[in-house]
């Protein structure tokens, strides 16, 4: 018998809209962002916490074999990723959120920002209105997000977010082996928190 080659109702997943956030325009990545991204990216504390799939040290056109790749699965309508940029500033890539379905690694986002500007709770607001399409927009029941155990900035995201700790599984990260904390977080429980 031939296997169903339906993909999952997920796939394909729309364009990728810009969101506003009180301090932050998230635009769909582009190709202009591949200067600011190699510069950014490649530092110890951007990437220490990564999955070890992060190429360390990074090649100099690590951005842009990144870029390919994220062109090549959005194209297939597989994940989304926005360039994060500053409200009222130049448009430029100061970090980078994506979303994509549960393929089994419960890995539905990723974030990174610029070390500069860490600390001030930008993340948490893009990750909050990234978490409101996926629920209002997309209408997916749940979000899946991992975390080394030692990245308490992005566990702390997780925990402000109402995500529910579920599992903590072996994980390998760019600075070594550690636990991956697994996270959930129902659309149930989003709208009961007051979306
Ligand atoms: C993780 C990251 C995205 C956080 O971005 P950010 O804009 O600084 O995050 P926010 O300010 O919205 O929230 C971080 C929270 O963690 C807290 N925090 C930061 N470092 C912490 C630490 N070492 N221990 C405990 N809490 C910590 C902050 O105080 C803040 O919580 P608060 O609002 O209650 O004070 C950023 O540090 C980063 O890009 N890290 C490298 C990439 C990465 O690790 N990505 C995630 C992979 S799962």
């Amino acid at each position: 018998m031939t296997e169903p080659t339906t993909p999952p109702a997920q796939v394909p997943l729309p364009p990728t809209p810009i969101l506003e956030t009180a301090r932050l325009i998230l635009r769909p990545l582009e190709a202009r962002d591949v200067p600011a991204t190699q510069r950014i990216f490649p530092r110890w504390e951007v990437v220490r916490y990564l999955l070890d799939r992060v190429p360390w040290p990074y090649p100099a056109d690590g951005a842009a074999t990144n870029f390919a790749d994220c062109k090549a699965k959005r194209a297939r309508g597989e994940q989304l990723y926005w360039a994060i940029t500053l409200k009222g500033g130049d448009d430029e890539l100061v970090g980078r959120i994506d979303l994509r379905p549960d393929d089994g690694d419960h890995e539905m986002r990723g974030f990174w920002l610029d070390p500069q500007l860490a600390g001030q709770g930008l993340m948490t607001e893009a990750a909050e209105a990234v978490t409101r399409f996926a629920f209002e927009d997309l209408g997916w029941d749940e979000l899946w997000v991992t975390n080394a155990a030692s990245n308490r900035a992005s566990s702390r995201i997780k925990v402000k977010q109402g995500f529910e700790l579920v599992e903590i599984r072996a994980g390998q990260f760019v600075f070594g082996p550690d636990d991956r904390e697994v996270w959930r977080l129902t659309r149930a429980a989003w709208l009961a928190r007051g979306g």
